[in-house]
C-alpha cells in the first residue's frame, strides 16, 4: 500500500510543468510527479556538477534537474529522433541548451564510448538494460556518486505484491537481476525505495584504479 503520492507536492517551474502535463497527454513517458520530487530532493543533497542521464524522452526532467542544480552540467542520451529533437527544442526554450550535451542513440553503445567522471546518474532508460549499463556506469562514476534507477518495482511485480502478467516475465526477471547485482557490488551501497515506480539509490563507493 502507498500512501506518499498524494501528499507530493512538484514545486517546480510552472513553464516546465504545463510542457510536462502536455507530453504525457501525448503519451510522452516523463517521470511523475512522487518520482521527479525525490530527484529533486536528491539533487539537492548531493549538489552534483556533472550528471548523466539514460533516457531523455523529451528533456523535461532534464531541464528541471538543471535548474535545480545551476551549477551542473548534463549529459543526455535518447533513442528515438523525435524526441532527442524535442528535447534540444526544449533545452533552447529553458535557456539551458549550453549546459547539455545531448546525445542520439542507443544508450548502450553511447556509454561504452564514453569518457568523464559523473557525480550523478539518473538511469531512466529501458529498464531491461540497467544491468547491463552497470560495467560502464561504474566506468563513469566518480567516488561518492550517486545512482538514481527509475521503475525498478514496475506496477509491484518486480517485488511480487502484484501478479506479474505472461508477457511481461522476461522484463521483470531483468530488473530483479539489476537489483540483485546492484545490491551484491561491494562497490556500491543501495536502497530500494517504493517511491513513484520504485527507485533503487546506489551510492558509488569504489575506489578507481
Ligand atoms: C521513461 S522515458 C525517460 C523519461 C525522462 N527521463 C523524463 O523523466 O522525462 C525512457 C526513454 O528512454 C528511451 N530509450 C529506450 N531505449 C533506449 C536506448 N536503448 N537508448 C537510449 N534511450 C532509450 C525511450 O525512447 C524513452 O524516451
Amino acid at each position: 500500500m502507498k500512501y506518499t503520492a498524494s501528499l507530493v507536492k512538484l514545486n517546480i517551474d510552472e513553464r516546465i510543468t504545463a510542457r510536462r502535463k502536455a507530453a504525457l497527454d501525448r503519451g510522452i513517458p516523463v517521470a511523475d510527479d512522487e518520482t521527479l520530487q525525490f530527484l529533486l530532493v536528491t539533487l539537492e543533497a548531493v549538489k552534483p556538477v556533472r550528471i548523466l542521464e539514460i533516457g531523455t524522452a523529451v528533456g523535461l526532467s532534464s531541464v528541471a534537474m538543471l535548474y535545480a542544480c545551476e551549477n551542473a552540467r548534463l549529459t543526455t542520451i535518447e533513442l528515438e529522433e523525435d524526441r532527442y529533437l524535442e528535447a534540444k527544442q526544449n533545452f533552447a526554450d529553458f535557456g539551458v541548451s549550453e549546459r547539455v550535451n545531448a546525445h542520439l542513440g542507443d544508450a548502450g553503445e553511447i556509454l561504452a564510448m564514453m569518457d568523464g567522471e559523473f557525480d550523478f546518474v539518473f538511469l531512466d532508460g529501458p529498464k531491461a538494460q540497467y544491468e547491463k549499463y552497470l560495467f560502464d556506469l561504474k566506468r563513469l562514476m566518480k567516488k561518492g556518486a550517486v545512482l538514481f534507477a527509475d521503475d525498478v518495482l514496475l506496477y509491484g511485480w518486480v517485488s511480487g505484491e502484484e501478479p506479474t502478467p505472461q508477457k511481461r516475465h522476461s522484463i521483470v526477471d531483468k530488473i530483479r537481476s539489476y537489483l540483485e547485482t546492484v545490491t551484491a557490488d561491494k562497490d556500491f551501497i543501495t536502497s530500494v525505495l517504493n517511491v513513484g515506480d520504485g527507485v533503487a539509490l546506489s551510492v558509488y563507493k569504489g575506489d578507481k584504479q
